[in-house]
C-alpha cells in the first residue's frame, strides 16, 4: 500500500497513525509546528513512520487522513489535497471553531463545508464519531468476530471505497452511510456519535475520556444511522 498522509499529530491523528504502522502501512505526519516537533512521536512509531511538512504530507500518496480543528481547514494551503482521497475526521465544536452560519443553520454537514474549503480534494467522512482512546481498544484484524465498524460518507465512490479499503486494513469494518449530505446522522450529539461505543453508554459525560469501549458490528451501527434524527445545531451544547 502506498504512504498515507496524516495532517494533524494530535489525539486522532496519531491513534490512526499507530495502527497504519501496525497494519505495516508507511506514513508521513505533519502538523502546524513542523516535523523537528514531531521526532519523539516518529521514533515511538518506528521505522515505517516520517515526519513531514504539511504539504509532505499531503504529497505523499494517494489518501491523506486530515485530522486537525476545523478552524485551521482555512488555513491550509490553497489546492494541498487535490485530487487526493482525503479522510477527514473533522468535528464542528462552536466553543472551538466559532460559529458557523452555514452548520448551525443545517443548510451544510461538516464536512460539505470542508469540501467547499478544498475544491478538487475527494473527501470521506471518516473516524469522527469515535473518541480517540477507544481506536486502539476496538481495531481488530479483518475476520475477527467482534469486530466494529465505523460509519464513512462521501460523494466520490471510488474515493469511498479506498477509504473503506484503508480503514478495514487498520482494523474496522465500515457502514457506508451515503453521500456527505447524510454525514449529519454521525456528527456530533446525534444517535451514531461517540456514545455508541461505550462499554456502559450511562457513563457520566465527566468520566467519558476514561471510559472503556466495547465493540460495534455493522448492523447496530447501520440501525442508529437509520434512526438517527438531525440534531438542531444551533442548540448544540457543545
Ligand atoms: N479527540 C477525539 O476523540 C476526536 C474524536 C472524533 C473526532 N475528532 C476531531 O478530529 C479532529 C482532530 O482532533 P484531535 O483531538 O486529534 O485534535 P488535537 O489533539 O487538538 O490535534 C490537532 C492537530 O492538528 C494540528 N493542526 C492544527 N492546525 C493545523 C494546521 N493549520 N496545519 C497543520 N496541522 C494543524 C495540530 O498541530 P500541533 O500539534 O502542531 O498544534 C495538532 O497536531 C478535530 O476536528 C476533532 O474535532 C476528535
Amino acid at each position: 500500500m502506498p504512504t498515507l498522509g496524516i495532517i494533524g499529530s494530535g489525539n486522532i491523528g496519531t491513534a490512526i497513525a499507530h495502527l497504519a504502522v501496525a497494519a505495516d502501512i508507511d506514513i508521513m505526519i505533519a502538523n502546524s509546528r513542523g516535523p523537528q516537533s514531531l521526532q519523539d512521536l516518529v521514533q515511538a512509531l518506528g521505522p515505517r513512520a516520517a515526519a513531514g511538512t504539511v504539504e509532505q504530507a499531503a504529497r505523499a500518496g494517494e489518501t491523506t487522513v486530515l485530522t486537525i480543528p476545523l478552524a485551521a481547514y482555512r488555513a491550509l494551503p490553497a489546492g494541498l489535497l487535490q485530487g487526493r482521497t482525503v479522510l477527514d475526521t473533522g468535528n464542528y465544536y462552536p466553543h472551538r471553531d466559532g460559529r458557523i452560519a452555514e452548520l448551525d443553520t443545517e443548510q451544510l454537514t461538516t464536512t460539505e463545508l470542508a469540501q467547499h474549503l478544498l475544491p478538487g480534494a475527494l473527501l470521506v467522512k471518516a473516524f469522527n464519531n469515535i473518541m480517540a482512546h477507544h481506536i486502539p481498544q476496538l481495531a481488530r484484524p479483518a475476520g475477527a468476530g467482534d469486530r466494529t465498524a465505523l460509519p464513512i460518507a462521501g460523494d466520490h465512490p471510488d474515493a469511498t471505497a479506498r477509504a473503506a479499503r484503508l480503514i478495514d486494513r487498520l482494523g474496522f469494518d465500515t457502514v457506508d452511510a451515503g453521500p456527505l449530505s447524510e454525514s449529519w446522522r454521525f456528527e456530533p450529539e446525534s444517535g451514531a456519535y461517540t456514545p455508541i461505543y461505550l462499554a456502559h453508554p450511562d457513563v457520566p459525560a465527566t468520566q467519558m475520556l476514561q471510559a472503556p469501549a466495547a465493540p460495534l458490528p455493522a448492523e447496530k451501527l447501520r440501525a442508529a444511522l437509520q434512526t438517527a434524527e438531525r440534531v438542531k445545531v444551533a442548540n448544540r451544547a457543545f
